[in-house]
């Protein structure tokens, strides 16, 4: 048998690994037998050599049975998930998990919190009132039996291998390999207990992956690992070169969610709601194609059977399901600006990584793990990628409760909207659906 030094050796020469090697690196790195330097190293050497379909199917099997691997057998039908590489103002998990639900695919997911300039699902939910994210696996699957829905807080035994190996790639500069995202993803999918998997790829300055090539070869091989795991794989591939919705912030995604399961949302979001949830709805066999199953989800807004499955999801997990017809129960920010369009042009697009950054400067996102987040703070865009601006016309509003962040947090919002001389058509939200 080879030591974990020979093992590294394999990858460093550009070799490939068995399922058995793969399954000591990752339980050894687990059990705490093979340091983090080791593991760096090897980190690098995948980074650097690559991986094939077969060893990353093989790491991800691994990683996915490092911890718990949930039961979903008790629920009925196909389990879903839904994943989005990222992004900004990305409030499509809010408006999704009930819609879907709401036509008969049960949503069993796991979330994780905001970091940095994205947002994270659980920090939204959170900011309605009562609404709890942390509850026991047990508890967890009977909500779902029971409502067709939950949304909570990845537990600490679920897919240990990745928390302990993305921290190390974090400060190692090895984050962006396919292989070790692919593995990253599908892993706590499949420990989760997802029989298909609807995989929304950002493209974009907001993104993870800055180039559609990038972001092309990321989708094909999730796929491809995917099936080589019995897993139903699904990928778009959508544009985040500007923020989703109108939305950045946590209680006022939360309020953009509500205002699109009454079909009153942003066009984008919409939109994009509807395509992922088709995928969901066939792949989840309630629903022959996606025409049909588009149908299905317009009929679950217009008749408010998505709002009524949003408010008993919200009750189950504590929330007041008064919010769904009083957004004024939602936190609020005591500070607000409008920001003006410095001159007159056409929107010709954003830096949505530095709409995201605006947004937490005002509160509503975290710089560190432990730091605090204002559920009342954010932003709300009042353009779009196209859109004709005049001099002093507003772009955005911003909402904070520390108006001492309102300068800053403005100046980085007008370094983040461009407005030029050219009339430009608005960019395609989908590069592939
Ligand atoms: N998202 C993940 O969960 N893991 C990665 O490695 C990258 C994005
Ligand atoms: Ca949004």
């Amino acid at each position: 048998m080879k030591s974990i030094e020979e093992l590294i050796e394999v990858k460093r020469d550009g070799g490939s690994h068995s399922a058995d090697e793969l399954r000591r690196l990752v339980d050894a790195f687990v059990s705490g037998e093979m340091p983090d330097y080791q593991m760096a190293a090897w980190l690098m050497a995948a980074f650097i050599r690559g991986m094939s379909s077969d060893e990353t199917a093989w790491l991800t099997e691994a990683m996915a049975h490092s911890g718990r691997v949930i039961d979903l057998s008790g629920v009925p039908g196909v389990k879903v998930d839904k994943h989005s590489t990222g992004g900004v103002g990305d409030t499509t998990t809010l408006v999704l998990a009930p819609l879907v639900a709401s036509c008969g695919v049960p949503v069993a997911k796991m979330s994780g919190r905001g970091l940095g300039f994205t947002g994270g699902t659980l920090d939204k939910l959170e900011s309605i009132p009562g609404f709890r994210v942390e509850w026991d696996v047990d508890a967890f699957v009977k909500m779902v039996q029971v409502t067709g829905l939950a949304v909570i807080a990845q537990s600490p035994d679920i897919d240990p291998a990745d928390k302990k190996m993305y921290a190390l790639r974090d400060v190692t500069a090895t984050v962006p390999s396919v292989p070790l995202i692919v593995g990253s993803i599908i892993s706590k999918k499949v420990a989760g207990g997802a029989d298909a998997i609807v995989l929304d790829v950002k493209v974009g300055s907001g993104a993870f992956m800055k180039t559609e090539a990038d972001a092309r070869a990321l989708a094909a091989e999730l796929a491809r690992v995917g099936q080589l795991l019995g897993r139903r794989v699904v990928c778009i591939l959508t544009d985040m070169d500007q923020p989703l919705g109108r939305a950045v912030g946590n209680a006022l995604e939360v309020r953009e969610a509500i205002a699109t399961l009454k079909g009153e949302g942003p066009a984008d979001l919409t939109e994009l709601c509807l395509v992922l949830g088709a995928k969901m709805l066939v792949l989840g066999r309630v629903a022959g194609d996606e025409r049909e199953a588009r149908d299905l989800l317009m009929s679950a807004i217009a008749s408010g059977r998505a709002l009524d499955t949003f408010r008993a999801w919200v009750a189950s997990q504590g929330g007041d399901p008064a919010v769904a017809d009083d957004v004024s129960l939602l936190p609020a920010a005591a500070h607000t600006r409008v920001v003006r369009a410095p001159r007159t042009g056409w929107v010709s697009g954003f830096d949505a990584e530095g709409v995201g950054r605006a947004a937490m400067e005002l509160g509503a996102g975290r710089a560190r793990k432990e730091d605090p987040i204002d559920p009342g703070a954010g932003l709300e865009l009042g353009v779009k990628t196209g859109d004709r601006v005049d001099e002093g016309s507003p772009l955005a509003t911003l909402f904070t409760n520390d108006p001492s962040r309102l300068d800053e947090a403005e100046r980085r919002l007008l370094d983040a909207i461009h407005v030029g001389d050219e009339e430009i058509e608005p960019p395609p939200l989908f590069l592939e659906a």
